[in-house]
């Protein structure tokens, strides 16, 4: 009898036990897997901040030769009407200094170092990534108006990180592309 009453009530929290663990583990279960279906829609829409593909440069001749010489920095017009935007992160400053770029235009913003892993965060938008030397870092985004916005390095760099900081300005697309017309790359670093 007392052992019948004194096991009566640990079997039946033993059961109840048990239903709740297997409705976390369902739960929990469904969860990650709606995660990955999230990671997968999201990697094959390239919606998000997904990897780019991987695109290696040598980092100690990005002066000399390829996209990145200095008179190929800043913002220039693709024969399809998009933009691309150039510029290198180094010790302790971004080259231009001053990013310009058009309102309600697709931009793709091609990033590299010439040193150190550097941060690249315009802020108040979702534009982040990393710029690490020998890889070049590719964003595809659109600004929605004109603004204002500062670029700092996010990702500490060595002494001057604090300092290393540059500025995006975003313009109305019209004045844009009018100054592209005569100029085949654009800052406003002299603006
Ligand atoms: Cu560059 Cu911190």
């Amino acid at each position: 009898m007392s052992t019948e009453t004194s096991h009566q009530p640990n079997h039946d929290g033993h059961s109840v036990a048990m239903r709740v663990e297997r409705r976390w583990a369902v739960f929990a279960g469904g969860l990650i897997v709606l995660l990955v279906i999230v990671m997968i829609y999201l990697g094959m829409h390239s919606a998000m901040t997904s990897p780019s593909r991987v695109e290696t440069i040598d980092p100690s001749r990005l002066q000399m030769s390829g996209e990145f010489v200095e008179n190929n920095l800043g913002s220039a017009v693709e024969p399809d009407g998009s933009v691309t935007v150039r510029f290198i992160a180094q010790q302790y400053s971004f080259t231009p200094q001053c990013v310009l770029m058009p309102a309600d235009t697709a931009v793709t913003l091609r990033v590299t170092s010439a040193d150190v892993v550097h941060g690249l965060e315009i802020m108040g938008t979702n534009v982040n990534a990393m710029i690490e030397p020998g890889y070049v870092s590719t964003l595809a985004t659109v600004f929605p108006k004109p603004a204002e916005h500062l670029m700092p390095c996010h990702e500490y760099c060595g002494f001057g990180h604090q300092t290393m900081w540059a500025h995006v300005k975003v313009i109305d697309k019209a004045t844009f592309f009018e100054a592209a017309r005569h100029s085949r790359r654009l800052s406003c670093v002299s603006r």
